[in-house]
């Protein structure tokens, strides 16, 4: 139950409007909101057919003992708490109903039903109400749903079946009664997204491929957005209709213009907005009675310019998703779609990218005439480009879901500056991750970045060091620059992934190669040795001046046909991985030539990956047909070394989050709990030391005394060597304090060093905490932190003092798995200490391991733990011990949010 004891009625139906209001795309692209009954809903209840005197069959789904339509009042003023009724809008009337009412005797029981307008069932509306009651039904503590059905019509027990739920069923006198329980298993969870999925693809068709577009705003004026939009479209031969809307003429160009859509006969897919500001409301408003399907905006002055503009969005939005509309932008730079079936260029950039498989989405739509020219300077085929803009509706996230089953897209390219919603982003890009690479530059590292990412689309920009950690552990491939981005894509499209680190380098220069061959060292991958009969094979055709070890040098007489014929043996070889083929052009039309030598050596089903770099070619020259150029060697190895990185996350098995039987979540949520109805605040030491002890982390024993005699006892429990620590509100840092006594090996010394806190300390020292003491060990520190956009985020890094110092710590976002918790030890160079240096035996790895996974599911457990800290941690030949756990419950996390937009 989420709305707060005692909270006054308004207030508990506020927050239910805001929680439970869903847009759901359904089957053939239109959007139905989903949201709770309101009070004045009574007529348009009657108009959807509810009430007393219904003639004829009713459209229900599921008819179920107490179906509301006898009981339109009750259904308008009942509390949430024994009833919950969500209705469906299109276009402002009500086509579908879905409600639970409670079973007084059990209240974790609810009957369901469903009724859905004729006109449009079979289009996945009932199983998207499904979804969200449930949903609902849960969060208020209902378990088991009920209902009834007709045997003789099967339709909604196959609708439940279907969505994940498992279904008992018993005939009773030709009805089938039906009981589910609504737990969200993995099978469910998969399912619905896989839904999810299928309507996300289905709410970007609208803008990829069109039947018809019109743009309004299409200036007579060549120089205007709204002009050159309508240009692209008839000069790259967009196959649809098109028709431009301009109240000022009757013609553009040779082309018919209509003064308002309303005035089009025929049925438009896609308006392309390019008026003025203060004219879009209107023509949004012919928009939805003409009945368009989608919205590209291409106008500026919405949530990017401050909060007035962040409203006029918000109620564009409401308007235009209350009308079944799909909508991308505002404030973007438009969409293409290189299919020569489609041709469609909606953008105002005069550059028609050529045709390819990489699919491409930037959140600047300034950015876009540069990313365009860019991509044709290096002769990189797109299959389609994307400008999201403020991603009011259609989001990155969207168009991720359309390309997974896209055959046209084989790479994903992304400019980001924000996450609408990271989770979200994070569970379809490791999807999409496994068939297709997602490379992506992400702006926003630096602060100042940031700080003009956020203000720059009006969104939330996070934190980057999360941000990276996502991308690390959703196997996303992040370059540095836009540059970059190119250049793993030109690899990425065209070559297979590399099996492994050695790779071998061919060049008729040796300062080239020496070049490759440190990056290749610096990037972490190997030079291997050739095998013997390569090195015959090299020395049968080369001059005795050439280097046959690798790099394999020509020297600067390399013909065409010797580098056919060195392709052909270091691609044989089976100590090699891939390729770096090295040129410096020496004799004219020798480029050319030795281009084309290259490529009939690869064959085409060579499954080792080849990269180029013809000095001062770069991308996709025509010569090279496939095989990636780059100016300069490094730029080569850098997108081989992500390639390779990218393949090793994709052979790991899919790894789900760690989780742990042994935990009794209840005893741990009560400890938070208490704290949390306390306001939040740090963790008691006792209510840490329980909460670890619950999640069966390792503490060091410790309670506290406030009094010596107090403090003996308690040494004689622990045993000696104990240590002292001084505990006072002031007293923050101990040791600074001199608060700290350590060694402390009998009774005598305790009560010695009791004294001696007392008397530095005084008042100051309201009580001392009696630890066991720890032997050393290798020093590491654990800790999470809750980020505002991105959720946990867990930490490990070696302990004391040089930590700050030389960051070296590794962060991934909460849960993690299990190979998220390697990947995190391996990362971290200190990990080295953990492992034996210089002579000092292994530390126990496993148990630090343990801790962090134990730490991800106590924060999936009581994710009000907002703040953690085990510093330090010591670990030693066997196991691990937190010495100081510090945790603090907040109060900024809340079970089920607000959906954010997506
Ligand atoms: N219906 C149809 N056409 C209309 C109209 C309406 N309600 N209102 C105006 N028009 C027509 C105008 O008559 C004009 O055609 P004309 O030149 O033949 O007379 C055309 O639409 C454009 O109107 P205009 O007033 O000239 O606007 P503009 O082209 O100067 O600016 C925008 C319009 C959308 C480009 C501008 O408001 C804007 O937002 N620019 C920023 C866009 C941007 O940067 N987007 C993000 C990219 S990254």
């Amino acid at each position: 139950m989420n709305t707060q004891v005692g909270a006054p009625q308004a207030t508990a139906r506020q927050i239910a409007r805001e929680r439970y209001a869903f847009d759901v795309t359904l089957r053939d692209g239109s959007v139905v909101r989903l949201r709770p009954v309101e009070a004045d809903d009574g007529a348009g209840l009657r108009r959807f057919g509810l009430g007393a005197a219904m003639p004829g069959p009713q459209p229900h789904l599921l008819n179920l003992p107490g179906a509301p339509s006898a009981h339109i009042d009750s259904l308008l003023h009942a509390d949430e708490e024994s009833s919950f009724t969500l209705v469906g809008e299109l276009k402002g009337r009500i086509v579908a109903l879905s409600r639970y009412v409670r079973d007084a005797r059990r209240p974790d029981t609810a009957v369901m039903t469903f009724i859905v307008d004729e006109a449009l069932q079979r289009k996945g509306l009932g199983t998207a109400m499904l979804d969200r009651l449930a949903e609902v039904a849960r969060d208020h503590g209902v378990e088991i749903m009920e209902g009834e059905v007709h045997a003789s019509d099967p339709r909604v027990l196959n609708m439940v079946v279907a969505s994940g739920f498992e279904v008992m069923s018993r005939e009773e006198g030709g009805r089938l009664r039906v009981r589910f329980d609504i737990e969200s298993t993995p099978e469910y969870e998969q399912r619905l997204h896989a839904r999810e999925a299928k309507s996300s693809a289905a709410s970007v068709k609208i803008f990829i491929e069109p039947r018809s577009v019109a743009i309004v705003g299409a200036s007579r004026d060549p120089a205007k957005i709204g002009s050159a939009v309508l240009h692209n479209l008839l000069r790259i031969g967009y196959v649809g209709r098109i028709y431009p809307i301009n109240p000022g003429t009757d013609c553009i160009g040779s082309v018919r213009c209509y003064a308002r859509l309303t005035d089009v006969a025929d049925e438009i897919d896609l308006a392309v907005i390019a008026v003025p500001l203060a004219h879009v409301d209107a023509v949004v408003d012919d928009c939805i009675a003409k009945g368009v399907r989608g919205i590209l905006l291409l106008t500026a002055g919405y949530s990017e310019t401050g909060a007035e503009g962040r409203e006029r969005e918000r109620k564009l939005l409401a308007k235009v998703r209350g009308a079944g509309i799909r909508l991308i932008g505002p404030n973007c730079f438009g969409v293409i779609n290189t299919d020569p079936k489609v041709r469609l260029n909606t953008s105002f950039s005069p550059i028609q990218p050529p045709p390819g498989s990489v699919g491409m989405l930037t959140q600047s739509g300034a950015l876009g005439q540069a990313i365009l020219d860019y991509a044709r300077e290096l002769n990189l085929g797109l299959s389609n480009f994307v400008s999201v803009g403020n991603k009011a509706d259609v989001s990155g996230n969207d168009f991720l879901q359309y390309w997974l089953d896209d055959d046209r897209t084989n790479v994903i390219l992304l400019y980001l500056e924000s996450f609408g919603n990271p989770r979200k982003f994070s569970r379809i890009a490791r999807q999409v991750g496994r068939r297709k690479p997602i490379v992506c530059v992400k702006a926003g590292r630096s602060r100042a970045g940031a700080r003009a990412a956020s203000s720059h689309t009006g969104s939330l920009a996070g934190s980057d060091r999360a941000a990276e950690a996502l991308f690390r552990q959703c196997g996303v491939i992040r370059t540095n620059t836009l540059e970059e981005l190119f250049d793993a894509a030109a690899f990425l499209s065209h070559q297979p992934l590399p099996a492994g680190p050695r790779v071998a380098i061919l060049t008729n220069a040796g300062g080239p190669a020496i070049m490759a061959a440190d990056a290749c060292e610096a990037a972490g991958l190997e030079l291997p040795t050739l095998e013997d009969a390569t090195v015959q094979t090299l020395r049968s055709f080369l001059p005795a001046a050439a280097s046959v070890a690798n790099p394999v040098d020509m020297i600067a007489s390399a013909d065409a046909e010797q580098y056919r014929l060195a392709m052909k043996a270091l691609l044989a070889d089976a100590n090699v991985d891939s390729v770096i083929v090295l040129f410096v052009p020496l004799h004219p039309g020798s480029p050319q030539r030795v281009a084309k030598a290259i490529r009939e050596a690869v064959a085409p089903s060579c499954a080792k990956p080849v990269l180029a770099t013809f000095l001062s070619a770069q991308g996709m020259p025509p010569q090279l047909e496939g095989i990636p150029s780059y100016r300069f060697p490094e730029g080569a190895v850098t997108a081989l070394a992500r390639a390779l990185a990218y393949a090793r996350w994709r052979a790991r098995a899919v790894t789900t989050p760690v989780a742990f039987d042994d935990i009794d979540e209840e005893a741990a949520r009560a400890i938070v709990q208490r704290v949390r109805d306390r306001g939040g605040g740090w963790l008691s030491p006792r209510d840490a030391a329980d909460l670890l002890t619950i999640a069966r982390i390792p503490i060091a024993r410790s309670l506290l005394a406030e009094s010596l005699d107090a403090a003996l006892k308690i040494a004689g429990e622990i045993g000696y060597p104990v240590v002292l620590k001084a505990i006072g509100p002031s007293i923050l840092h101990k040791t600074e304090h001199g608060g700290v006594k350590l060694n402390i090996d009998g009774d005598e010394a305790l009560t010695h060093a009791y004294c001696e806190l007392t008397q530095r300390l005084g008042e100051q020292m309201t009580a001392v905490l009696v630890q066991q003491q720890i032997p050393a060990g290798v020093e590491i520190l654990i800790g999470a932190a809750l980020d505002e956009t991105f959720g946990h985020t867990i930490a490990y890094g070696l302990g004391g003092t040089l930590v700050d110092l030389i960051a070296d710590v590794a962060l991934r976002l909460a849960p993690v798995s299990e190979s998220d918790v390697k990947d995190m030890l391996n990362e971290v160079r200190g990990t080295q200490l953990l492992r034996g240096w210089r002579g000092s035996p292994p530390a126990d790895e496993n148990s630090v391991r343990e801790i962090i996974a134990r730490l991800s599911a106590l924060l999936t457990i009581c994710p009000e733990i907002e703040e953690v800290d085990f510093n330090p941690t010591i670990v030693h030949t066997r196991g691990a011990v937190v010495v100081d756990a510090r945790l603090r419950v907040g109060t900024r996390w809340r079970r089920r949010g607000p959906r954010p937009v997506f």
